[in-house]
């Protein structure tokens, strides 16, 4: 899902609550009959859109498609762009880590300062995936 919106200016311009109420929202749209583990997930484009996505379990477990799996297609579905702010929740709202493999997936679409609401608060891209591997590597 995505929305237009104002872009902001600054990760201090970003409002992390609806951020996070966005997520939440998408969250509660999840299909994660297998886990019962259901994640939402919402992030802010450089151009002011919002993109969720949420958890799309399958029968053959391995298939499963993270919440930031779903954010990235549409991301790239409404239109493309970057990321410039990002947080998941887990089923009951609370901000979640997002996995090994969805770093990297939000790696590849970082805006520069990409920010993510964690666990620890506010963290750069490049903490929470530091000495990357990415599209720079292939140049
Ligand atoms: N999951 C996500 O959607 N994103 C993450 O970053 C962590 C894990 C999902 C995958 C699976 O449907 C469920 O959580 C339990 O692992």
């Amino acid at each position: 899902m995505s929305t237009t919106g104002t872009a902001p200016r600054s990760t201090e311009d970003v409002d992390w609550d609806a951020l996070t109420a966005a997520a939440t929202e998408a969250m509660g749209r999840a299909y994660a009959p297998y886990s019962r583990y259901p994640v939402g997930a919402a992030a802010l484009t450089e151009d002011g859109r919002t993109v969720t996505g949420m958890n799309v379990e399958n029968a053959s477990y391995g298939v499963t498609l993270c919440a930031e799996c779903s954010l990235i297609s549409a991301l790239i579905a409404s239109g493309g762009g970057r990321l410039r702010a990002f947080v998941c929740v887990d089923g009951h709202g609370a901000v979640l880590m997002p996995c090994g493999r969805c770093r990297q997936l939000l790696y590849e679409h970082r805006a520069p300062g990409l920010t993510l609401l964690t666990v620890s608060g506010l963290r750069t891209m490049d903490q929470v995936l530091p000495d990357a591997f990415g599209p720079e590597n292939l140049a």
